[in-house]
């Protein structure tokens, strides 16, 4: 809701947060208020910051407006630079002879919310304020957009400067929100990463400086995302005060943490001004894309929920937003590119027995393809690899009720390629040098409709004869050698990206779609509105992989996550890990495959059949459920997360480094219901015989070595159950943290309750409430 006060103040409410704006003495927007709901609001005196005297020797905006106020001190929600105000700007605007644009507040509106004119918007939005500022000496106008949603949490914000003179000007920042707080203590939590390492959480004290992180390698990227959260140092996971922030942009982008020494804090995110310029003609316009706000009094996991919740209901493709997620094959990391027909089926009927429902065939199938540097851009199915076309594999699939998955990586073409050949200025280069390749590749200029129109083409054709269920969506590389095209390239590029993804869906509502960029590389919200899920990472190995998902649940639901079990040598950390583990941490998210399945013992695929079936019981609390983060490899070790609905909670348990004599513990939750009972349990999986070395003598009639051939064959099809663990107990206890684990092992003794994990070792809990 939306509500004006006397025409100098507006009320932003949302169902647990209140925002209130207010035009200051000076013509200027300013936030007096930004957290929890304050309810009915009719007057904001109490609220607002005065200013009775002059701060030493700071610029007075305007001495007859009122003699005391410096833009420097005041909590602006748009400024820029050359009167006064010093923190870091979020627009910077040149003319042909001034630097200075000077905008005030105009007049506003609340209406029906309209979406975004050439970014993505999010869908059933609630409630729209338009304010509306000038620099009237300039003509040259300024919108600022806050929209609310319905039944959420989150504002979004948008800015849009309108040149309504007849000279042009040249935008070279334009960030979409500008907030200004007061200062609590705060915490600033981001994600930085890099290829097969995404979403490392990094926390920062905010002292008196200015923090920023950014994109400017063409896409949202690894390096840094664009969420961050703002916490009281005080916060915890569950309780105090914290916000989130997150930009609906897919392109570089600036996120400035600023604070002064009168302890306000300003926060700027946007496009990046990096290499970014907007030159606007006379009645042209620019709009900043859609960046999105929350506060919480329930600690960062509270600023979670609404994220999560957000994307689930506005953000995901609707065609798919509400189905269950199905369980992938992917065979990837077991084949690479070696694709043939006769291999390709056999791992079908495998995937069939295991219980899996979505086989995909990623990388290799097209053009001359078999290794990086070929084929790429040549989207034709190599005949030798698959002689009945993708038809011959996708109606074998859909034969064993298999849904067909393919891999595609659009925006990208090797030299080695008829494409190339044919059309080398489609790619992104510069007129002066030759273009640096990443993994052997160059990228496509996606600025060009012609690109655009063959892209499209080649998909919907191969989407329709090949019948695919499902699409992998790739993005290999970050861009170099870019043409200036005065500053407007990289965006010029993201809306030629965004348009060819607009038509694919337009075209095929309900094909699931995958966002894919080397794993997590182009992650964010905006490809989220075109895409139903995203592969996380490269990195399949569970305990990285348990850090990596531990870092996007800050700002990403898991209906998105897309989680591979894969071979139990890590290929990126060549540590080896149980599929027991493995299948615990993939599952939280959408649970997948990408190993030989076609070699697997005994032994192991019971472990899988079994995994795929708890799974495909729980996985509606799991993908859509509201997600805690309770530990994170502190004190105790261990990386809690639980997942909860109204019938049940799914809980995964991380152990880092096994602690010898460990002591006694305890599984602290959260969010179950306090009037009900629940039953509990531990997931059962298999122990391998080889975890136990020299001491498996103790059982064995024979004496045998660690390694010997007879272990060997007995551990392929043997292996030992893993702790006993059952019981019922009330919701509050369980909120209490009154539920105790047994001892792990500890080299004295066995007892069928004894908890074998061990370094790296996962467990999944479960707990069912019960029917009165
Ligand atoms: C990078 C992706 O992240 C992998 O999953 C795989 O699809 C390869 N590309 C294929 O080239």
């Amino acid at each position: 809701m939306i509500k004006e006060i006397d025409g100098k103040a507006f009320v932003i409410t949302t169902p647990k947060t209140t925002l209130i704006l207010r035009i200051n003495e000076v013509n200027k927007v300013v936030t007096e208020y930004y957290g929890s709901a304050l309810g009915e609001i009719n007057d904001i005196s109490p609220l607002v910051a005065t200013f009775p005297t002059m701060a030493g020797r700071s610029v007075v905006y305007d001495e007859e407006l009122d003699p005391n106020i410096s833009l420097n001190f005041i909590h602006s929600d748009f400024s820029s630079p050359n009167k006064g105000d010093f923190l870091t700007p979020s627009a910077i605007i040149v003319g042909e002879d001034s630097c200075t644009y000077d905008f005030s507040y105009d007049h506003a509106e609340i209406k029906e919310p309209e979406i975004h004119p050439t970014c993505p918007s999010p869908y059933e939005a609630e409630s729209e304020l338009v304010l509306t500022l000038a620099d009237k000496a300039m003509s040259v106008g300024a919108k600022l957009h806050y929209i609310t949603y319905k039944d959420s949490d989150v504002i979004g914000r948008y800015t849009e400067i309108i040149n309504e003179g007849e000279k042009p000007i040249v935008i070279k920042k334009l960030a979409s929100l500008q907030l200004g707080l007061i200062d609590k203590g705060y915490e600033l939590i981001s994600f930085y990463g890099s290829w097969a390492n995404e979403f490392k959480k990094n926390v920062d004290k905010v002292g008196n400086l200015r923090y920023s992180f950014d994109s400017t390698t063409g896409s949202s990227n690894d390096y840094h995302n664009p969420l961050f959260l703002l916490k009281e140092e005080k916060a915890t996971y569950s309780s105090g005060n914290a916000y989130g922030f997150n930009l609906i942009y897919s392109g570089n982008h600036l996120e400035e943490i600023e604070k002064n020494n009168l302890g306000q804090i300003r926060i700027v995110t946007g496009i990046s001004p990096t290499l970014f310029e907007m030159k606007l003609e006379k009645e042209e316009s620019f709009a900043s894309p859609i960046a999105v706000m929350t506060f919480s009094n329930k600690g960062t996991n509270g600023v979670s929920h609404v994220f999560h919740s957000f994307i689930n209901q506005h953000i995901l493709p609707l065609g798919n937003a509400k189905k269950p997620r199905p369980v992938v094959y992917n065979g990837w990391e077991a084949i690479e590119m070696d694709i043939k027909e006769r291999k390709i089926k056999t791992l079908i009927d495998k995937s069939e027995k295991l219980g899996i429902e979505l086989f995909v065939m990623d990388d290799g199938w097209f053009g001359t393809r078999s290794d990086d540097q070929h084929g790429l851009g040549d989207w034709f199915t190599n005949k030798k690899k698959l002689p009945h076309d993708i038809k011959g594999v996708s109606d074998y699939a859909h034969k064993k009720k298999l849904l067909f998955g393919l891999w595609f990586e659009p925006e990208a073409i090797n030299v080695e390629s008829d494409l190339y050949r044919t059309h080398p200025d489609w790619i992104i280069s510069d007129p002066y040098h030759k273009p640096s390749k990443g993994r052997h590749q160059l990228t496509l200029d996606m600025s060009k409709k012609e690109v655009r129109d063959y892209l499209y083409e080649r998909l919907v054709t191969i989407i329709e004869e090949g019948r695919v269920d499902f699409v992998k969506w790739d993005y290999n590389r970050t861009m170099s050698d870019i043409p200036y095209k005065n500053g407007t390239f990289f965006h010029q590029y993201i809306l030629g990206l965004y348009d060819l993804l607009k038509k694919v869906r337009e075209k095929f509502p309900t094909l699931w779609m995958e966002n894919c960029a080397s794993g997590g590389c182009r992650n964010d919200i905006a490809m989220f509105t075109f895409f139903d899920t995203c592969w996380v990472s490269d990195d399949t190995d569970s305990y990285e992989r348990s850090l990596i998902q531990g870092g996007m649940i800050y700002g990403y639901p898991l209906s998105v996550m897309s989680n591979h079990v894969a071979a139990k040598t890590s290929n990126q950390m060549l540590r080896k890990t149980s599929y027991g583990t493995k299948f615990d941490i993939a599952s939280i998210g959408i649970l997948g495959y990408e190993l030989d399945i076609t070699k697997l013992d005994p032994v192991d695929e019971k472990e899988i059949i079994s995994q795929i079936a708890f799974y495909k019981e729980h996985r509606n609390t799991i993908q859509f459920g509201e997600v805690d983060i309770l530990e994170e490899y502190g004190d105790h070790n261990r990386l809690l997360i639980e997942v909860h609905d109204n019938d049940k909670a799914v809980v995964l348990y991380s152990n880092l480094i096994q602690i010898a004599n460990p002591s006694r513990t305890y599984l602290p939750l959260v969010s179950l219901d306090e009037d009900a009972e629940y039953d509990y349990s531990v997931r059962k999986e298999g122990i391998s015989l080889h975890k136990f070395g020299n001491l498996i003598n103790r059982v064995t009639p024979v004496k045998v070595h660690e390694g010997d051939a007879v272990i060997n064959f007995m551990a392929r099809i043997k292996d030992v159950p893993n702790e006993k663990f059952l019981g019922t107990l009330s919701g509050k206890a369980l909120n209490a943290g009154a539920l105790r684990l047994a001892p792990e092992w500890a080299g004295d003794g066995y007892s069928e309750s004894t908890r074998i994990i061990g370094d790296f070792g996962a467990r999944l809990y479960l707990f069912t409430k019960k029917t009165k």
